[in-house]
Order: C-alpha cells, then sequence, then structure tokens
C-alpha cells in the first residue's frame, strides 16, 4: 500500500515537471501577464509556466538551438502581443519597460542589470514605433526580431528592387594584368574597449566582460594583457601593437578597407557620447598610420546609440533618431573620400568612389537589414533607398566599364539579415555579377567565404563574398586581419593572406608585443588554383565531401584560436559552416541541402 502511494506518488511529480504543450504554455503566459500588466501580480500560473521558458543568452551569436524555435517564436508572440495590447489600451512606458525588463529577467536572457540598462535604451524607440504603427502585429514584430528561429508573419507584404536587364553585348573579356597585383588590408571589427583592463574578471555572465573594477574569482579567469578568447573586446594597446606590426611588415599596401564594428559590445551603456568617443579615436588613429593610404571604412552595427539600430528616413525627434552617427561618419571619413559621398553618408551611411580609372568602391551600410535593428518592424522597405540608389550606381559603372568591389558590414545570407533585404541584394548581384570583382564582409568574426549563385541557372557560381573576420579575439579565435592579392586589372581576388597571433602564447608574454604571424595562404592552404566563384563552389563541395578539410576550415575560422580548437566542431557545426558558405540570403536553401546530402552520404560521419 506504502509502496503504491509512493509510486503514484513519484509518477505524479514527473508527470507535472513535463513540458507542458505549447498551447498550455501559450495559455497560462497569456493570462499571467495580461494580470501582471494589469494589476503587477505575479500569479502561481505565471511563475508556474515561467519554470519551461529559459533562453539564457539568447542574443549572443553563439545561440543556437533550433529545438526550441516554436517556444520562442509563441513565446515571442504572447509577450509582445500582451505589451502592444495594453500600450493600445493606454498602459504606460513606466508600466511596460518594467513589463520588458521583468520578461528579460525572467527568461534569464540577459543578467538583470544588462536586461534593464538595455531596454532603457531602448525604450523610447520601441514606443515611437508601436505608438507609430497603427497596424502592428506581434507576428511582424517577431517574424522580424526572431527571423533565424523561423518564426513567420503570414500578412508580411514582401518588396522588390526594379532591376534593368543586361545589356545584349558585354565587354567584360579583361584578362588577367602581367603588372605586380594590388596589396589591400582588410581589418575588421576591432570592437575597441577603452575599459578593458588588465588582470580583471574575463569570466562574467554580461555580454562584455574584462571590465575595469571586476575581480576574477579564479586566476585562470584574469584578463591577459593581449585579450582574453571569452567574452572580451580589444584594447587600446592591442590596437596600437597591431596597427604597428602592420605598417612595419607590409610596406607597399594600396588600400585598406575598414569594414565596420567600431564600438565595443557593452552594448547595455553605449551614449551618443561614448560612441562618438571611441569611434573618432579609432578613426585618428587610422589617419595617424595609414597617412599615405587610401582608406575605405563602413559602419557596423556596433556604432549606433542605441545599438544596432538605425532610424528611419523622416524620423527626426533628436532623441531617437540616429542622424548623428551619419553626422560624425561625415566628419571623419571626408578626409578620405571625395566630397560628392557627404550627400549619401548624410543619408544612410553609404557611398561610393571611383579610386581610379576603371575602379569603383562601393561602400554600404548593410546594418539595415540587421533583424536587431527595430526600425525594420517600423519600415522595411529597402532603408534610405540604398538598393534602388546601389543599382543605379551599377549601372553607370556598367556602362562606363569600371570594376567594382563592394564593402558590406552584415553578410547577406546571415539569418539575421532581413530575408527580404538579402534576397534583394543578392538579385542585384546576380545581375551585375561580371562587374563585380569582389566582396567584403565583416561582422560574423569568422575567417568565412560566401559563395553566391546564378538564380537562373543555380550551377554557376557568380561571385565571393570574403569576410575578415576579426581583430577582438570575441568570441575564441586569435585576432587578425587580412592582406589581399588584388589583380590589378580585373580586381579580382588572386589570393589572401590570414595574419594572426596565438593570444594563449602572446599572454604567456605580457611585456612583449604579440608576435604575429602568416597563419596561411588560400591557394596553397586548400590546394586551389583560383579565387574565382567556381573554384570556391568547388572547395565548398569538397569540405562537404571531406571531413579533415572541414576541420581545417573550421580551425581556420577561429584563425587557430586555442579556445574554439578545445571546443571542437561536431557534424552540426561543420555543417553549419558548410551551409553558410553557400547562402547568399536567409531561407535560400538549395545548395545547403545539397552539400548536407554530400556531408551525409559520404564516410564523414564514420570518420570521427
Ligand atoms: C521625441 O521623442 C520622445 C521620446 O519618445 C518624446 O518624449 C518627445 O515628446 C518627442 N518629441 C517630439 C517633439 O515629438
Ligand atoms: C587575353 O589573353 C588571350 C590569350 O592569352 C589573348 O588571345 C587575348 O588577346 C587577350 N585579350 C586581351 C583583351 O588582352
Ligand atoms: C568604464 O570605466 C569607468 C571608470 O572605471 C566607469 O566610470 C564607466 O562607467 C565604465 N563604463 C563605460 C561604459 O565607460
Ligand atoms: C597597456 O600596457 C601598459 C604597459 O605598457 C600596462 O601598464 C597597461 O595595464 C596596459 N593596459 C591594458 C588595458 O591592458
Ligand atoms: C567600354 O569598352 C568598350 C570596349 O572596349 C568600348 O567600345 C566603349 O567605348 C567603352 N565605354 C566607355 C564609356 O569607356
Ligand atoms: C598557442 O600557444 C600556446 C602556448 O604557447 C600553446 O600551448 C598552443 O598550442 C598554441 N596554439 C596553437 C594552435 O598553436
Ligand atoms: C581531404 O582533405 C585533406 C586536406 O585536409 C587532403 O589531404 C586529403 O587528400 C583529402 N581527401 C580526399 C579523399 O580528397
Ligand atoms: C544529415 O545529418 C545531420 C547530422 O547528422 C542530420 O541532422 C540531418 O537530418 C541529415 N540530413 C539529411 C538530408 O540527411
Ligand atoms: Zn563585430
Ligand atoms: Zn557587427
Amino acid at each position: 500500500m506504502l509502496r503504491k502511494l509512493l509510486v503514484t506518488l513519484l509518477l505524479f511529480t514527473l508527470v507535472s515537471s513535463e513540458i507542458p504543450s505549447l498551447d498550455k504554455i501559450e495559455i497560462s503566459l497569456r493570462r499571467g501577464l495580461d494580470e501582471y500588466i494589469s494589476t503587477g501580480r505575479k500569479s502561481e500560473e505565471l511563475t508556474e509556466v515561467l519554470k519551461h521558458l529559459k533562453f539564457p543568452e539568447l542574443f549572443r551569436r553563439t545561440y543556437k538551438k533550433d529545438s526550441i524555435n516554436g517556444l520562442i517564436c509563441t513565446t515571442c508572440n504572447v509577450g509582445a502581443s500582451a505589451i502592444i495590447k495594453a500600450r493600445r489600451l493606454g498602459a504606460s512606458k513606466e508600466v511596460l519597460v518594467d513589463v520588458a525588463i521583468k520578461l528579460c529577467v525572467w527568461f534569464k536572457i540577459e543578467p538583470e542589470f544588462v536586461c534593464e540598462a538595455t531596454i532603457k535604451r531602448q525604450a523610447d524607440t520601441l514606443f515611437y514605433i508601436a505608438d507609430n504603427s497603427p497596424e502592428l502585429t506581434s507576428n511582424r514584430f517577431c517574424s522580424i526580431f526572431f527571423q533565424g528561429n523561423g518564426c513567420k508573419d503570414s500578412k508580411r507584404e514582401e518588396w522588390t528592387i526594379e532591376i534593368p536587364p543586361k545589356p545584349l553585348f558585354s565587354y567584360k573579356t579583361q584578362n588577367v594584368s602581367k603588372a605586380r597585383p594590388l596589396k589591400v588590408l582588410q581589418i575588421t571589427d576591432i570592437h575597441y574597449d577603452p575599459n578593458y583592463t588588465l588582470g580583471s574578471n574575463a569570466a562574467c555572465d554580461a555580454p562584455l566582460c574584462c571590465q575595469a573594477g571586476t575581480k576574477p574569482l579564479k586566476p585562470e579567469d584574469s584578463a591577459g594583457m593581449w585579450g582574453d578568447y571569452r567574452g572580451c573586446d580589444t584594447s587600446w594597446n592591442l590596437t596600437i601593437a597591431s596597427l604597428e606590426h602592420i605598417i612595419a611588415t607590409h610596406k607597399h599596401l594600396d588600400y585598406f578597407y575598414y569594414t565596420g564594428d567600431i564600438v565595443d559590445h557593452n552594448v547595455w551603456e553605449t551614449d551618443i557620447s561614448r560612441n562618438t568617443e571611441v569611434i573618432t579615436k579609432v578613426l585618428r588613429v587610422f589617419k595617424t598610420y595609414f597617412s599615405s593610404i587610401p582608406v575605405f571604412p563602413i559602419l557596423g552595427n556596433h556604432e549606433p546609440h542605441p545599438v544596432n539600430l538605425f532610424s528611419s528616413d523622416g524620423v527626426n525627434n533628436v532623441s531617437i533618431s540616429t542622424q548623428w552617427v551619419f553626422d560624425v561618419s561625415a566628419e571623419e571619413w571626408k578626409d578620405w573620400l571625395p566630397p560628392e559621398t557627404r550627400d549619401t553618408i548624410l543619408k544612410g551611411g553609404y557611398y561610393t568612389v571611383l579610386v581610379r580609372p576603371g575602379f569603383r568602391i562601393i561602400a554600404l551600410n548593410s546594418n539595415v537589414c540587421f533583424t536587431f535593428n527595430w526600425w525594420l518592424v517600423y519600415d522595411d522597405v529597402d532603408p534610405y533607398d540604398q538598393l534602388v540608389w546601389l543599382v543605379q550606381v551599377l549601372l553607370e559603372a556598367e556602362r562606363n566599364n569600371e570594376t567594382v568591389h563592394i564593402l558590406s558590414h552584415v553578410p547577406s545570407g546571415d539569418d539575421t539579415c532581413l530575408q527580404n533585404w538579402g534576397r534583394e541584394y543578392a538579385r542585384i548581384v546576380n545581375r551585375f555579377s561580371d562587374i563585380i570583382a569582389a566582396q567584403f564582409n565583416g561582422h560574423t568574426h569568422k575567417d568565412e567565404n560566401v559563395i553566391y549563385f546564378d538564380h537562373a541557372n543555380p550551377h554557376r557560381a557568380i561571385s565571393v563574398a570574403f569576410n575578415g573576420a576579426s581583430l577582438t579575439p570575441y568570441h575564441d579565435a586569435n585576432p587578425n586581419y587580412v592582406i589581399y592579392h588584388v589583380d590589378s586589372q580585373t580586381y579580382e581576388v588572386l589570393d589572401y593572406d590570414m595574419w594572426i597571433f596565438n593570444l594563449t602564447d602572446a599572454n604567456l608574454t605580457p611585456n612583449q608585443v604579440p608576435t604575429w604571424y602568416k597563419l596561411y595562404s588560400f591557394k596553397s592552404a586548400y590546394g586551389v588554383d583560383s579565387l574565382k566563384p567556381n573554384a570556391m563552389a568547388k572547395l565548398a563541395r569538397d569540405i562537404a565531401g571531406n571531413r579533415s578539410l572541414a576541420e581545417q576550415y573550421f580551425r581556420y575560422k577561429f584563425r587557430d584560436g586555442d579556445a574554439a580548437l578545445q571546443k571542437g566542431c561536431d557534424d552540426k557545426c561543420h555543417l553549419s559552416n558548410i551551409c553558410y558558405m553557400v547562402t547568399s540570403y536567409h531561407g535560400q536553401t538549395l545548395h545547403c541541402d545539397y552539400l548536407t546530402e554530400i556531408w551525409n552520404s559520404t564516410e564523414n560521419i564514420n570518420m570521427k
């Protein structure tokens, strides 16, 4: 009898701790939130359902848990609709900001002080958008914000960019030049942190560690002289040591591309004056070190305050407008760029320059497609008319027999680049692939390449975007920069050299500057004879069919960073690396599916 009772009790506990169905979660959460918003009382039902809703580090780039995507979309929809409904019924900003902070804390997304400071910084923008978008639905909000988690909005209106057809005759049959290739330096994602402190705590739970005033609990958690593989950014010492090394080592640099993200990952304490200070300090040190080299900078998503936000055209209220970041850029970039670039920089942070006869650089502000840019919820149709402008510039370049390099921070195929924008961008690349010799990205902090395929003939690879990875080690990587060898007539990338130093090693000798070395040159490292799109597409297939090659791609992605090597890369990780290579807009799965089949069908799986 007693035994039976115990078994029943045990069964009861087991059943009650089981995850409830999505429907049940939705009902409990909705009821609990409505009550909390109207009375400030946290019911038992709400407390109970919250036990199943924990999303730690949801917005960190490392977060990938496909299995709970349904839960994320449901939770987002319930939370957003409760807040939108309450706002429509007249709830005050204060009450709703408090609710949003509570949700962030209850879901364990970030520590409380990060939740509070971040949401307070973003609140005015969110309310502006909610109050000025009478049609706003939680589905619209969640389908953008959580695009990468598969959230959908059935009422979404797609937009397209008008692209004139190709001319009947194309003159693009130039041969590679016999002259010395150009040397192009790419540095990206410095994320300079003025508060990086030697000996501070490198193992914290905020989005940025190694901060002044913090103490490590264990000696191994102490921030090193040259950085840390955990959530830490770049000190001034590292910034200067890197630039010193570059100018001493590479005497004949023709151009320098800086592809965005100057400001550190302290996303919760940004403000206009702090960001401006950090941005101008770094740009001015570039002027000192590269006084005789043309520099082409673009914006990253970390430059604006509040972080990630680029306010829509025509939003003039100074308390929410991010126009200031364009003003600062126009001012600081003007030493490098002709005055004609000023108008588009002030309009949307983008520009074009004819660098020399026949060679044009187009510098984009692709941060507008970043799905954490709330302004997409307000109006996502070609922000700042940038893609329309891009088509005009490319048409003109085509007429003038020019060849183009495109600089763009966020890769168009990233699952955090709005699909509609990424797809239209990829269509434009498709149309003008004859004159786009190469694209250069940043943002992901990974040494990786994205191959674009002809939409009409998917066997044909047409363009490659090279990613400059990052100077910051954030996360798990060795700091790096890249030297591209670019043909002086076709402007195609002939090869590139990846330069790094071993961060573990450098920190062992804090009084010596890091020993930089060339980790690899692409052609010989991968045994390819060119970096043309079709050769890169073949390489992607080879990687999918050869685990040791995939391991090499993974190692190089993190530039041999000890932390990454320690974590390693399982099948899922390799497949995600491989798919990233062949995805030029979110949801384009054709080549990913094909390479996944190759991966799964070879003996890879057994070779582990
Ligand atoms: C600007 O926005 C802030 C924050 O939403 C608001 O308090 C203020 O009234 C707005 N100012 C104008 C002139 O609309
Ligand atoms: C390109 O090279 C080929 C073969 O080397 C030559 O026949 C052709 O004339 C060259 N074209 C131009 C435009 O120089
Ligand atoms: C950086 O450190 C200073 C001094 O320790 C401190 O006042 C400041 O709040 C810290 N944070 C930021 C974001 O500057
Ligand atoms: C920068 O280097 C100096 C020594 O040259 C050192 O005293 C200081 O702590 C370093 N600063 C940081 C933030 O690492
Ligand atoms: C472009 O090149 C073609 C072929 O070399 C030439 O006929 C045409 O005049 C050129 N156009 C311009 C604007 O230079
Ligand atoms: C980096 O340096 C450390 C310390 O010297 C060494 O243990 C480690 O193996 C090196 N990492 C690589 C990838 O060479
Ligand atoms: C797989 O790639 C490695 C290089 O990482 C190469 O040495 C090996 O020959 C390749 N194997 C096959 C079957 O192609
Ligand atoms: C390939 O293998 C992965 C990981 O083992 C698995 O998740 C996936 O479903 C497989 N895909 C196909 C198309 O076989
Ligand atoms: Zn970055
Ligand atoms: Zn970025």
